[in-house]
């Protein structure tokens, strides 16, 4: 399916976080057989991954702009507790994933399904598509956003939130995956200006720090943990087994550069109270 020129850019970022996921596989960091599968349909270039596995106990869980994630079946095994799992993304992401995997699903289980919507639409619409897609209301749910959120605006964003902290219980969590600015510093001035370059609208809201983007949602959704990718083995969501792959892999060359790239990236477990 062709891509509509107004999607074209964001869904190019998909892309590219396949692209990490490849080379994360290939550098045996972090293995996962069906990322290969994506590989000749998309433009691949070599990476070096940033990209972090949620660590979570769920019970439904919904990834929201899932792109070409394969969470669901790299973990299968250990997901015996999720009694529904739901990929959201564009129409045409959706359709090329599910063309891709195709017969190479590992399993045809019935409490998984990728499907489309736009999630610029208003939540009235969210919480139908929600429903008619077997997701129970009132039943703790982990979100899922991985470099994703930014391509909304704040204040979609924020009612995004309020309303799933009203239709989802106590318990419930967002985990949050993106970039993190800051100020007077190069390396944020230069995610910005790549954004600007491929005309996706960044709204000067998540140019802020991860701890006052997490503080707006704070009357509803508390910061479980917050963590800057540079010091990530101090959260407690890590397993041992985690901490030593951060210990003694290393992705980048030098260390400065990994330290560079990943005090550029933090993850937020939001939890509702
Ligand atoms: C950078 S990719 C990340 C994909 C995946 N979460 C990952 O980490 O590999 C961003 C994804 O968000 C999707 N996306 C952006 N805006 C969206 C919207 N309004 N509705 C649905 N999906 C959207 C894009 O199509 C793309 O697949």
């Amino acid at each position: 399916m062709d891509v509509p020129e107004e999607h074209e850019a964001i869904v190019h970022t998909n892309d590219e976080a396949l692209s990490c996921r490849i080379a994360l596989d290939m550098s045996g960091m972090f293995p996962d057989p069906f990322a290969r599968l994506f590989q000749r349909h998309v433009h691949y270039e070599p990476t070096s991954p940033l990209i972090l596995r949620a660590s979570t106990e769920p019970v439904q869980v919904v990834t929201l702009g899932a792109g070409f994630d394969t969470r669901w079946h790299r973990l299968y095994d250990q997901l015996a507790n999720v009694t529904r799992y739901l990929e959201i993304d564009f129409r045409e992401v959706v359709h090329k994933k599910q063309r891709i995997l195709g017969q190479q699903m590992p399993s045809q289980d019935p409490r998984y399904a990728m499907a489309a919507f736009d999630m610029e639409q208003d939540d009235q619409a969210l919480l139908e598509f929600l429903q008619i897609n077997s997701l129970s209301l009132g039943v703790k749910t982990i979100f899922i956003a991985e470099c994703f959120l930014m391509y909304l605006g704040q204040l979609r964003v924020q009612r995004l939130l309020t309303t799933l902290s009203m239709h989802f219980p106590i318990g419930s969590q967002v985990i949050l995956y993106d970039a993190a600015f800051i100020e007077n510093d190069r390396f944020s001035s230069f995610m910005v200006e790549n954004f600007a370059r491929r005309n996706i609208r960044l709204d000067p809201f998540w140019v802020l720090s991860p701890e006052q983007i997490c503080n707006v949602w704070a009357p509803v959704w508390t910061t479980l943990d917050l963590q800057n990718m540079s010091n990530l083995e101090q959260s407690p969501y890590l397993t041992e087994d985690d901490k030593l792959i951060l210990r003694t892999r290393s992705i980048l060359d030098e260390y400065e550069e990994w330290a560079l790239v990943s005090s550029h990236y933090y993850l937020a477990i939001l939890n509702k109270q």
